[in-house]
């Protein structure tokens, strides 16, 4: 007998619901889909029955279908994925194009697909960040990172230069090195043997990292942990912490930026959430005014298929010789196909912008549901189409898992999507439509959750 999880719970009947974006007119889960989910639950490992039990059909622009007539307003981009929104026609058509042409997997063998999306990449990059490897998924891209500065390191300073600083809270990924960089301890439990060259600093944020946001604290924070400059081979932080939307002071990171230039560190930005517009600028960094010496890109690359990369100064870039940095799905030339399409669309549908322009709506949106509820959401992170209320019980900053997961369950229920609440103590709610998102349904959006939040306290 299966262990039955979250995904297992009993229908709830909802008020029904419809208009132009949403429409509720089941129980949730739905009756029929319990079986789906059962499937699913005796198939899968438990860790995949984190998410509200939905069963997703199809998915277009902003909204995703189930089979029984439910339709939600989408909030998740899947997951930062579909920035272009979901099942993009002219996305999809280029896939469709490059299988009946004849071409669906070449290996590192050439390709003319695959010289010209690294060469817009490249053109997409600001100068000196010249080389682009292509991998399959954000956790491939930041294992890459780390060997590639760890590498320079030795090659600079032999085997004293190989420490990699990260950040308390940052998620990479769930392989080994990109667990080891993350910082939450209970996610690298497991490892038992960590790396005592991979070190974690307080991240900026000045909410859970506590009130210091200056550069000092990274500088305090190395020489209480007794790691010398020279020691450094790389320090990689997410653009913006994932976990909870939250971005660093452009002071800090222009501090770490001369940091990293003086003591011969590589730079390495983790923007496989915040690449490709998700912020309302094309690049997330592009915020802190400076550039990084490798970008770790994935996610909404494609708005859809598995496709990641390593953008990077060749220097970095060029330091495994032919043959000995590749993989299997390097370029898949359907997801390659994807991505050039994808980024047709982000330029002319002019979607940068759109999440900029939509971004200010939603967060000044928050900002004014966050003030009616002080003693509930403790802060408001993000930028663009990427937000994250933080729950806390009342008065205080204690993250508040349960609310999180209320207001998420009631949103559902009344056609947004969201996933389920993440970050620091589980208690962070995150928004994150897709970047074609148009006032009207952004506003619906808002009101949805604030009523669900309003049912939730
Ligand atoms: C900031 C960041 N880096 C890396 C990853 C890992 O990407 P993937 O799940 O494609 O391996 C994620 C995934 O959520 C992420 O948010």
């Amino acid at each position: 007998m299966a262990v039955l999880g979250e995904q297992d719970v009993a229908p709830r009947e909802v008020p029904a619901v419809e208009t132009k974006y949403r429409c509720i007119q089941t129980p949730i889960p739905v009756p029929e889909s319990i079986p789906i989910l059962r499937q699913l639950r005796r198939h899968e490992p438990a860790s995949m029955s984190g998410q509200p039990p939905i069963v997703w059909d199809r998915a277009e622009d902003c909204q995703v279908f189930d089979l029984w007539g439910n339709v939600w307003l989408d909030w998740s981009s899947g997951v930062l994925v579909a920035n272009a929104g979901h099942n993009h026609p002219r996305i999809a058509r280029a896939m469709i194009e490059q299988i009946e042409y004849g071409l669906t997997h070449n290996y590192c063998f050439p390709s003319a697909l695959r010289a010209r999306l690294v060469e817009r990449l490249v053109q997409l990059s600001p100068p000196g960040l010249d080389k682009v490897f292509l991998l399959t998924t954000g956790s491939e891209a930041i294992e890459c990172a780390l060997k590639l500065a760890r590498t320079r390191g030795r090659k600079l300073r032999g085997d004293d230069k190989i420490t990699i600083v990260t950040f308390e809270r940052a998620f990479h990924g769930r392989t080994l090195g990109a667990q080891m960089a993350g910082g939450i301890p209970e996610l690298k439990q497991w490892i038992v043997n960590l790396d005592p060259n991979m070190v974690q600093v307080p991240f900026p944020d000045g909410f859970r990292g506590g009130p210091e946001t200056s550069f000092d604290g990274f500088l305090r924070s190395l020489d209480q942990q007794g790691i010398r400059p020279e020691q450094v081979a790389g320090v990689m932080s997410e653009t913006y912490q994932g976990g909870g939307a939250s971005f660093a002071p452009p002071e800090y990171i222009e501090r770490l930026r001369a940091w990293c230039d003086e003591h011969a560190v590589v730079l390495i930005l983790d923007e496989v959430q915040a690449g490709f517009g998700r912020t309302g600028r094309f690049w997330g960094f592009e915020h802190y005014g400076i550039v990084p010496d490798l970008i770790c890109c994935g996610k909404g690359i494609t708005s859809g298929m598995p496709l990641a990369a390593v953008i990077g100064r060749p220097e970095v870039m060029d330091l495994f010789g032919s043959g000995s940095m590749t993989s299997t799905h390097t370029g898949n030339p359907v997801c390659v196909a994807a991505a050039l399409a994808n980024l047709d669309v982000l330029a002319e549908e002019d979607l940068v912008e759109n999440a900029r322009e939509m971004g200010e709506i939603l967060h000044a949106g928050l900002r004014r549901i966050a003030g009616r509820f002080s003693r509930h959401v403790g802060a408001v992170h993000g930028r663009g189409l990427v937000a994250a209320a933080h729950m806390v019980v009342p008065g205080g900053t204690e993250p508040n898992a349960d609310l999180a997961r209320q207001v998420v369950t009631r949103s559902v229920e009344k056609g947004l999507l969201l996933f389920n609440p993440i970050g620091y103590g589980g208690a962070s709610i995150k928004i994150a439509p897709p970047l074609c998102m148009t006032e009207e349904p952004l506003r619906e959006a808002l009101g949805v959750f604030e009523e669900a939040l309003g049912e939730s306290v």
